[in-house]
């Protein structure tokens, strides 16, 4: 697998395209619009494995695609993918169902939460597709860089296709994670999505992102 998509132009998807480089592959970064002045921001000095466009060309270009979008519109735009460009590929789905409408701090919204989480409904909208929640309970500044905080954090992941999973597990470890626990199918989302609700309040308790949770056992 060397093309890899990422949807997303924030901090997630910035920081996922960067390191994807950095790792060899050839990446598209999407968006909205094809060409936003973030895409044009990040594809300076890249050279020729870096490209942009929009979320379903994005969606076209990659063997394996990272879903890293706005919580409140993530469903929103995968509806908007055509099926054909993400039939059978692996979906590594870093949004949260993040409501910031009220201000901080946020709350996740009542409709994907408990008894649902944004994991599966995302699966339901891309039910062509083997999506794997994972790299949702950490912040960007750590997700894929070499120093993780404590002596080895946990990172999970959830999803319906075993080998969707393995290759998620392939990247989270060139990611630097090595204590990574398979909580199951997509259902368990709904467990590191309602971690975000302490996720926050540790962030607001600290005064910083740099942290991550571990399971010790
Ligand atoms: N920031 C973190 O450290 C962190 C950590 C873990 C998980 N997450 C989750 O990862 C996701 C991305 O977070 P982020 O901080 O990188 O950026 P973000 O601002 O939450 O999302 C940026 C992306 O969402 C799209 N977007 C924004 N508003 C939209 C709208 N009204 N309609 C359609 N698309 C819209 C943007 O499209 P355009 O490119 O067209 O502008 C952009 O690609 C979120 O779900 C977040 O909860 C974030």
């Amino acid at each position: 697998m060397k093309k890899l998509g990422v949807l997303g132009t924030g901090m997630v998807g910035t920081t996922i395209a960067n390191k994807l480089l950095e790792l060899g592959y050839e990446v598209m970064m999407g968006s909205r619009t094809a060409s936003n002045d973030k895409q044009k921001a990040w594809i300076l000095n890249k050279g020729d494995k870096a490209h942009i466009g929009t979320f379903d060309q994005a969606a076209a270009f990659g063997e394996l695609l990272f879903y890293c979008v706005k919580g409140d519109t993530a469903v929103q735009i995968a509806k908007s993918l055509t099926p054909s460009n993400i039939k059978g590929k692996t979906i590594i789905d870093i949004s949260n169902p993040l409501d910031f409408s009220k201000g901080m701090p946020p709350f996740l919204a009542p409709a994907l939460t408990n008894t649902n989480s944004l994991g599966e409904e995302l699966q339901k909208v891309m039910s062509e597709a083997h999506l794997v929640k994972s790299l949702n309970i950490v912040s960007s500044t750590i997700m894929v860089s070499e120093y993780k905080p404590g002596d080895s954090p946990t990172m999970f992941i959830s999803g319906n296709n075993a080998d969707a999973k393995q290759e998620t597990m392939h990247l989270l470890k060139a990611f630097g994670w090595k204590d990574i626990i398979d909580l199951g199918d997509i259902t368990t989302a709904r467990g590191t999505e309602m971690l975000l609700p302490l996720w926050v309040r540790t962030m607001q308790t600290l005064g910083h992102p740099n942290f991550a949770f571990t399971v010790s056992r």
